[in-house]
């Protein structure tokens, strides 16, 4: 009897003794801002050394701004707007411009072209574009990406006698028509780019430029902002570079990636490795070393956190909730299962038999149809 009573606290003991992963919804690492201003920053993004997971992650919040600036420590000179699975935006008002008179290019011009780098776990994604606006203009673009050299460009060209304003093409497509705008893509994997702007009005026989000024940029592909057709007044132009035609500046799309090696690799490195626990590894690109981590399905959170992808709860989730509503939903790790109660048979799911009720008179027939059920009841998402 004495032994019976002492075992229950023991059982209540070891209970408590037996490890249990602490399991958090924090992006970021515990005691570490996941936030600067409204710019959230997850895991392996952190403000300061102690909460980023190397330098290149590591981000400077200039919480005496108001709103909050953020910025990436290695990539200078740029403001980070916002951190996606994949990406980084920044605002980059790097460009290149030449302004014009009658007589030629004014003395003036913005250099004839501009060159951009990226280091660290930073490539430009190929979702920008380089960006030409202005009349008879030859944009060159020359590049690396992975170690290899690329070349391309487009030229604008404004068919009329340039009473109108030049139009960019939506930028969906590489090398779409615009009037007085051209863009031209990268490829995924750019760490080095120069975009060269050159003077072509006497190519066409024109007498001099049709507006003031030209320019090139790298920026992300789609609505170019209305303010940048202000071609005819180079003032806008001559600001400083970083304050270009107002307060717009493009914003610029960088992949990211973790690592050196691509994921069997660094999986063999175990202590490096960072894919936690329920999360996949994603190699970044065949040519450009370096992996992601995703939750696998069923779990979801933060994969670069030790524990840090979560369970999702099928069940209190009224879209991810596969059972009829007569049927008994149970969250299992990684997926659910959908079980029908006492005197009702199928496979409990609301897009599937459901839980039909069993007549009394076949009792014996429900007997070997819910063995077959149960085999049917679990499945993964
Ligand atoms: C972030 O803050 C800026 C400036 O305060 C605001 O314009 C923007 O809409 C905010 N973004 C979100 C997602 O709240
Ligand atoms: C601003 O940042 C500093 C250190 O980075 C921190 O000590 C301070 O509490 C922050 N202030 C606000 C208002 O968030
Ligand atoms: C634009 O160029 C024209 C022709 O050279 C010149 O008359 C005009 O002053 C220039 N405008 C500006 C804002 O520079
Ligand atoms: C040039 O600027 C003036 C005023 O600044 C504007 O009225 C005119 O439409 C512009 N011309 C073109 C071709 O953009
Ligand atoms: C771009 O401009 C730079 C500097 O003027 C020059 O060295 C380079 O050869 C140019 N490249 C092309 C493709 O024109
Ligand atoms: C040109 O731009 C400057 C600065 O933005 C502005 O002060 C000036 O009025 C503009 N000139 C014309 C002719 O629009
Ligand atoms: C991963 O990298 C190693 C070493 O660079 C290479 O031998 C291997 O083929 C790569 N595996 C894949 C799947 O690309
Ligand atoms: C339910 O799941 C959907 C799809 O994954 C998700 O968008 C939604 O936010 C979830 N709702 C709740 C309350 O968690
Ligand atoms: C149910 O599954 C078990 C084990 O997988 C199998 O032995 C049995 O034959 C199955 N029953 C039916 C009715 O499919």
């Amino acid at each position: 009897m004495v032994s019976q009573v002492s075992l229950l606290p023991l059982a209540i003991i070891l209970v408590l003794l037996s490890p249990q992963p602490t399991l958090s919804n924090s992006i970021s690492r515990p005691g570490c801002p996941d936030r600067c201003g409204n710019l959230s920053i997850p895991f392996p993004f952190g403000v300061g050394s102690d909460c980023s997971l190397d330098p290149s992650f590591n981000i400077i919040c200039d919480n005496l701004s108001n709103p909050p600036k953020a910025q990436l420590i290695i990539v200078e000179n740029a403001e980070l707007i916002e951190i996606k699975e994949f990406q980084v935006r920044i605002v980059l008002g790097n460009l290149v411009w030449s302004c014009y008179t009658r007589a030629g290019i004014d003395r003036l011009d913005g250099g004839f072209y501009v060159s951009y780098q990226m280091s660290g776990q930073y490539t430009f994604s190929d979702g920008n574009r380089v960006i030409a606006i202005g009349c008879d203009d030859a944009v060159a673009v020359t590049g690396k990406d992975s170690g290899r050299n690329f070349a391309g460009g487009c030229t604008t060209f404004c068919p009329s006698s340039g009473d109108s304003a030049p139009i960019c093409p939506d930028g969906s497509d590489a090398n779409d028509l615009g009037s007085g705008c051209c863009q031209t893509p990268i490829p995924r994997g750019t760490t080095n780019l120069v975009v060269n702007l050159s003077d072509l009005h006497q190519n066409w026989g024109r007498d001099r430029k049709l507006f003031n000024c030209s320019y090139a940029f790298l920026g992300e592909k789609g609505i170019i902002d209305p303010r940048l057709i202000q071609l005819n007044n180079s003032t806008t132009l001559r600001g400083d570079s970083k304050n270009w035609f107002g307060n717009y500046t493009p914003s610029v799309a960088l992949d990211w990636r973790i690592g050196a090696e691509n994921c069997s690799r660094a999986q063999q490195g175990r202590s490096t490795y960072v894919c936690s626990d329920n999360s996949e590894c994603l190699d970044f690109d065949s040519n450009v070393v370096g992996y992601h981590c995703r939750c696998i399905q069923g779990y979801q959170g933060n994969p670069y956190l030790p524990n840090g992808c979560l369970d999702i709860d099928e069940c209190s989730n009224q879209t991810l909730n596969p059972c009829a509503s007569n049927s008994i939903c149970n969250n299992i790790p990684g997926s659910v299962k959908c079980t029908c109660p006492k005197g009702y048979y199928g496979d409990g799911k609301s897009n599937g038999k459901g839980c039909i009720r069993v007549p009394p008179s076949q009792m014996i027939i429900k007997l070997l149809v819910d063995e077959k059920a149960s085999n049917e009841t679990k499945y993964s998402l």
